[in-house]
This record gives structure tokens, sequence and C-alpha cells, in this order.
């Protein structure tokens, strides 16, 4: 990361009046939260998306499924947000406005400090009837390693609840994606960190910037298909390089 491109980064950061923060499964990597498609250590090497995540997956072998996402929570909960979360935070309050839209389905931006984030494909915490729909209350105490654990019935209605987040072949919540496209395309600047940007239609919402003329600042170690489109990409991982930019 050169200095050069943190200053220009910071310096866009200061003159935007709005701004929208969007990230992907890298800004909790330095938790201790695998990525999807990091090579070797990513989520999506270790485990097959088909039959985990889809609504066919849980029609099939609920167990499964609810026991999967039961230990992805549980893993969130023993971790704690990193200085990149916290750097992010910190950016938020500096900033006339600022929103911020996340693809993770963890809890850390909020116990960042960050207000309301949201998560275009839900949360862990947010479990809900797979049949009426309503929210349901988990307790704790989810299992430390993957298994099948069956899923608790609805009060309601009797039917298994359900993980509250989006699975391969669901639209996104509408709400939270009109909220973020409206954002996106409202802002001045949009800083993009550790989203491999190519899931969508998440992924249209830096695009939606790009091509409204805001500015944009990716932060990732690696390459993305955003790296054309961004104004300054500051190559390196999250819980360094926000807090360097942070401090400028
Ligand atoms: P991916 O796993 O696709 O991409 C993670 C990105 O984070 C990659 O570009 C990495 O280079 C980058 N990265 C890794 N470590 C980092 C670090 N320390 N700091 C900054 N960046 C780092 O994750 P997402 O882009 O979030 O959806 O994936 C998008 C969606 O695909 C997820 O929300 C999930 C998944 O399937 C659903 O489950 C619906």
């Amino acid at each position: 990361m050169r200095d050069t491109d943190l200053r220009e980064a910071a310096d866009l950061i200061d003159r935007a009046g709005r701004i929208v923060i969007f990230t992907g499964a890298g800004v909790s990597a330095e938790s201790g939260i695998p990525t999807f498609r990091d090579a070797l250590s990513g989520l999506w090497e270790q485990f097959d998306p088909r039959r985990l995540a889809t609504p066919e997956a849980f029609g099939d072998d609920p167990a499964l499924v609810w026991g999967w996402y039961e230990w992805r929570r549980a893993a969130v909960q023993q971790v704690e947000p990193n200085a990149g979360h916290r750097a992010l935070a910190v950016i938020e309050q500096r900033a006339p406005e600022c929103v911020v839209v996340t693809q993770n389905v963890d809890d850390l931006h909020e116990r960042a400090g960050s207000k309301e984030p949201i998560h275009l494909h839900g949360s862990l915490f947010a479990p809900r009837c797979s049949a009426c729909g309503r929210p349901a209350t988990v307790a704790n105490g989810a299992p430390a390693v993957e298994g099948r654990v069956p899923p608790p019935p609805c009060d309601h209605c009797g039917a298994p609840i359900r993980p509250g987040v989006v699975w391969f072949g669901e639209a996104l919540p509408a709400d939270a994606f009109e909220a973020a496209v409206a954002a996106a395309a409202n802002c001045d600047l949009l800083i993009t960190v550790g989203t491999s940007a190519v899931v969508f239609p998440a992924a249209e919402i830096p695009q939606v910037t790009a091509r409204m003329g805001g500015a944009m600042i990716q932060v990732n170690p690696e390459p993305t298909p955003l790296d054309a489109v961004a104004r300054v990409n500051l190559h390196g991982p999250a819980a360094e390089v926000l807090p360097a930019l942070a401090a400028v």
C-alpha cells in the first residue's frame, strides 16, 4: 500500500458528504471468521453450498442445514470485531452521512459501533419460521462443531425454524436491497472492503455508485473485478489498512 494512495483515499473521505461502506467476508477474516472463496480457508472450499445454503437443502435435510448455521452462529459469538470494523465505525461517525451495507451475516459491524448496518444477506441472529415467517427466538448454547441439529418448531404453527439468511436461489430482502441501491446511487464515495464482488445482485451495489459518477475506494489484499472501477485500490488486509486510513 503506497502512502500516496492512502492520502488520496483519506482526502476522498474528508471531502465526501455522503459515504457508503460496502463490506464482505474479508472484513471479518481477521476476527477469525472464514471467508467463502479464499483458497484453502474459504467455507465453500470445505462445504458444498448446494447441500447447505439452498431452500432445497433445508427441505431435504433440515437438521444438517440448521446444525451448520448454528455452528456458524456459535463461532461468531466467540469472536470480537477487529481493528478494521472499528476503523469503519470511526469513519462512519465522522462522516456527515454514512450507510453501512454488508453482505455478512455476522454482527461484528454492530458490535464495533456501526449504526444499523443493512444486512443484504440476512443475519445469523434473526431466525424465522420456514412456513409462517414469524421471527423466532433461539436459545444460545449452539454446537462448537458442525453436525446435525434438528431445528426447533415454530411456537405459532409448529413448522421448523430456519436460519434468517439469504440462500442461493432466494431473493434478497427487498427493503434492504432498495435502501442499499438508493444509498449507493446518491453517495459521493463508496468504500468497498473485503468482498470478491462476484455474487449478484449484491455486487451490483458498488457498480451503481460507479455508474452514477461517485468515487470508490477498494480495500482488499487480492485483485477483484472492482480494481478497474475503483479510484483508489488499497491492497492489504482490512485490519491493517483501515486503521491507517482512519489515522491519516
Ligand atoms: P468471498 O469469500 O467471496 O470474498 C472474500 C474477499 O475478501 C476476497 O476478495 C478476499 O481477497 C478478501 N479478503 C480476505 N482476507 C481479507 C482481509 N484480511 N482484509 C480484506 N479483505 C480480505 O466473500 P464475499 O465477497 O463476502 O452469500 O461473498 C459474497 C457472498 O458469497 C456472501 O455473502 C455469501 C457467499 O456465498 C451468501 O451466502 C448468500
